[in-house]
């Protein structure tokens, strides 16, 4: 029976255009589902748009453009980008759907019903950019620490979500269940900011009118709207079909979410206990990922250093980029992105590896055997020992994937790569091909490499979907792959393969960049 797989992304803010990082938690989310319906696995993928708040309404005024109609734009272009670069997500949500407003209300009403939300006076120090109220912690030399301006003194009265309470709760959650927050050191994180409670205090869940309309109201307040956090984190109830739709409780029982480290806080500690008070299940992982830096730098608008996964797509090829990304990064830490070391990782392991034994290999069956996948003979210990080596690839890609090491799973990969393409070197079927006495030996040669290259495009999909796809295609398959085709030993002897151009084309170091 297959097992319900729930994989979600952040809602990426309107007041922004999509960057490396929105796609790198994208593309992060999408290998995932990608391998989860390879397993069969019933999964669910959803990804959007966070479209309520103070940034979005002064964005929109400041194009002089109603609110509606600049999330409109701004979502459509994400979601668009989305689609172009083939995400395979199922549920795009905006927070500006009706389901989701609805949700919120609801679950506003039933956590005000349940005394968990007070109304007070409230004296502090907001943050536009952080939609927020700071803590001392928040700060540095009075700035905000995040956003490095100065926050601005706010008074006002509130309504507050007890979060508070229900801290001890959380420590003893996380202590039960070490994966709860992966990898380690954020759910250390998290714990700390439990232990020393200085910068956790209960939850401000509204915002006066009269200072920001757009939001969704409080169904027991219309003077106020929502705070933009405690809205935006139900998204991942209401993608997946809440309170009772087809698949809903099926999928969030095993909900993964991704998240950047940024927004450890509102995601490791408001929304466990948002949960527990509505009386939904807790989720089941939540998976932070490091940031990148662009050419040793932090990423801004104002340095112009921003990377667009289009100009990316323009320039090397979406798959060229989304294997830099996967291969690049270690899920947790911080990682660097650089146009040479993008063309480095594009010739060395994609052009000159898999394109390499891809091109090989066809052309070869396509010069001795007239096209057609030959007949194996007996497999002799080489053979052996490369069907082996394929299985371990996919044993060892099952166990990084369950871990989050992207980079160690197309590690794996590659080394099955490189085992098949000594294979090739060591039978050197063009010089078996010049003795008529070693027909069989050549046929065996290259039914297994045309063999280990099939394999190669069933547990290649997830990470690289259209080059997969296409080695597949080559070697007569057009259906979905499923992982049950990694098994050896599948390719029909008289197949008609396709030589086709290189998967991948060689790049030349960007200008400017270090060899
Ligand atoms: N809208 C909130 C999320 C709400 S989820 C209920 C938000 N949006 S965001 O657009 O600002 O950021 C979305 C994601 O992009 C975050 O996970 C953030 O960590 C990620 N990244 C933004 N810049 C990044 C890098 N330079 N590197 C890696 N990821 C980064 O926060």
């Amino acid at each position: 029976m297959s097992r319900a797989y729930y994989i979600t992304t952040p809602i990426y803010y309107v007041n922004d255009v999509p960057h490396i990082g929105h796609t790198y938690t994208t593309v992060v989310a999408d290998t995932l589902a990608r391998y989860h319906r390879l397993c069969g696995d019933d999964t669910f993928f959803a990804t959007g748009n966070d479209e309520h708040g103070e940034k979005v309404a002064q964005a929109a005024e400041a194009r002089g453009v109603t609110p509606q109609a600049f999330v409109d734009e701004v979502a459509a272009e994400f979601r668009s980008t989305w689609e172009t670069l083939g995400f395979s997500f199922d549920r795009f949500i905006r927070t500006t759907d009706a389901d989701h407003r609805k949700n919120v209300q609801n679950i506003l009403q039933q956590v005000y019903d349940a005394g968990e939300i007070e109304f007070r006076e409230y004296d502090g120090l907001y943050c536009v950019g952080c939609e927020r109220f700071l803590t001392d912690r928040d700060l540095e030399d009075g700035l905000c620490k995040d956003h490095e301006r100065a926050p601005e003194k706010r008074s006002e009265s509130n309504y507050f979500f007890k979060m508070s309470a229900h801290f001890d709760w959380l420590v003893e959650t996380l202590n039960n269940q070490p994966d709860f927050i992966r990898p380690e050191r954020y759910r250390n994180e998290v714990l700390g900011m439990l232990r020393d409670q200085s910068g956790l205090e209960d939850l401000c869940i509204s915002r006066p009118k009269e200072r920001l309309e757009w939001g969704i109201e409080l169904p027991f307040d219309s003077n106020y709207v929502c705070y933009v956090w405690f809205d935006a984190l139900i998204n991942y109830l209401t993608a997946a079909g809440y309170p009772d739709g087809d698949g809903f409780e099926r999928h969030w029982a095993n909900v993964d979410h991704l998240i950047g480290k940024d927004i450890l806080k509102p995601h490791g500690v408001f929304w466990p206990i948002m949960l527990k008070v509505m009386g939904a299940p807790i989720y089941q992982h939540l998976n932070v990922h490091g940031y990148w830096t662009v050419e040793g730098r932090k990423m801004s608008k104002s340095l112009g250093n921003v990377v667009s996964p289009l100009t990316m797509r323009d320039r090397y090829g979406f798959e060229s980029f989304r294997y830099f990304l996967l291969r690049e990064m270690v899920f947790g830490l911080d990682g660097n992105f650089s146009e040479s070391a993008l063309v480095a990782r594009n010739n060395g392991d994609l052009a000159n590896k898999l394109g390499n034994l891809v091109n090989r290999a066809l052309n070869m069956t396509a010069r001795f055997c007239d096209g057609q996948v030959p007949s194996p003979g007996t497999p002799g210990a080489s053979e052996k020992s490369v069907a082996d080596a394929a299985e371990l690839a996919r044993r060892e890609i099952d166990g990084h994937l369950s871990a989050l090491e992207f980079h160690r799973a197309l590690e794996s990969l590659f080394a099955f790569v490189d085992r098949v393409n000594q294979y090739v070197d060591e039978r050197a079927p063009w010089k078996l091909a010049k003795d008529p006495a070693a027909r069989a030996d050549l046929e065996t040669t290259l039914y297994t490499a045309c063999e280990a290259m099939r394999v190669i495009g069933v547990l290649l999909a997830p990470f690289l979907p259209e080059a997969a796809a296409e080695i597949r295609r080559r070697l007569g398959s057009t259906t979905e792959a499923r992982m049950e085709d990694a098994a050896w030993g599948q390719l029909q002897p008289g197949t008609a393969t396709t030589k086709g151009d290189p998967l991948f084309p060689r790049f030349e170091e960007p200008d400017g960049a270090a060899s």
